[in-house]
């Protein structure tokens, strides 16, 4: 079964606990955190992890898409991550970022834009909960699908099976009702959805169908 994890960026931020009850049947509450220095773009803080688990049960994965992750981590932790997700961009010391993820209490993601390969997370994937591949450059909902990233997930579950590793591999933009099934061929284990999800007319139907395909 696959795991959903819908990303509220491109829901109606204005009526957030509407938005958040459309996904109560995901796996996930997608988080995208943006520094407008790491992406072009600027959007939640810590207080909307608070804020955002008041009003819903999903466990909160944290996207954090900024530059010293290493400052953010302790703080979408404190304030209720289940999953942090970082970007293999954005440190020198991938190996203590995810150590310190984990001593947080919360799972382990690392995040990959889509030209940063795949070896450079060959010696952190025994210790690693995720790894996300960027299937959109960051910063947007609402772009299309790379389609060059089919192949890197390919070579991605052949990494984790060869090695005998229990990393799921999520991928994250541009997924849609033509692309969802090639991706879960793949190898995918979560989608991250956005736009497919709270652009349909029924978001609670379109969570079922994409969770049983
Ligand atoms: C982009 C974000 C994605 C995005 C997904 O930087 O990481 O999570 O919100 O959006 P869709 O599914 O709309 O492409
Ligand atoms: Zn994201």
């Amino acid at each position: 079964m696959i795991e959903l994890a819908p990303s509220i960026l491109n829901s109606n931020l204005a009526n957030l606990e509407e938005s958040v009850a459309k996904i109560c049947k995901a796996d996930w509450l997608h988080l995208d955190i943006m520094d407008g220095h790491f992406v072009p773009n600027m959007t939640f803080g810590p207080m909307f992890v608070t804020a955002i688990r008041q009003i819903s049960t999903l466990p909160i994965e944290s996207h954090l898409m900024v530059d010293k992750p290493e400052f953010f981590i302790p703080l979408y932790a404190k304030e209720g991550s289940s999953r942090i997700i970082v970007h293999a961009e954005t440190s020198n010391h991938l190996h203590r970022l995810i150590q310190q993820i984990k001593e947080c209490g919360c799972q382990a993601g690392l995040a990959l834009n889509p030209a940063t390969p795949l070896h450079c997370i060959e010696y952190l994937l025994p210790i690693l909960d995720l790894v996300l591949l960027m299937t959109v450059n960051p910063g947007f909902g609402g772009q299309k699908l790379i389609p060059e990233m089919i192949p890197k997930i390919k070579s991605l579950r052949e990494m984790i099976q060869s090695g005998g590793y229990s990393c799921k591999i999520e991928v994250d933009g541009g997924v849609n009702w033509e692309n969802a099934r090639t991706l879960i061929d793949a190898g995918v284990n979560v989608i991250v959805a956005g736009t497919l999800i709270y652009h349909d007319p029924h978001p609670e139907a379109a969570i079922v169908r994409l969770k049983n395909l």
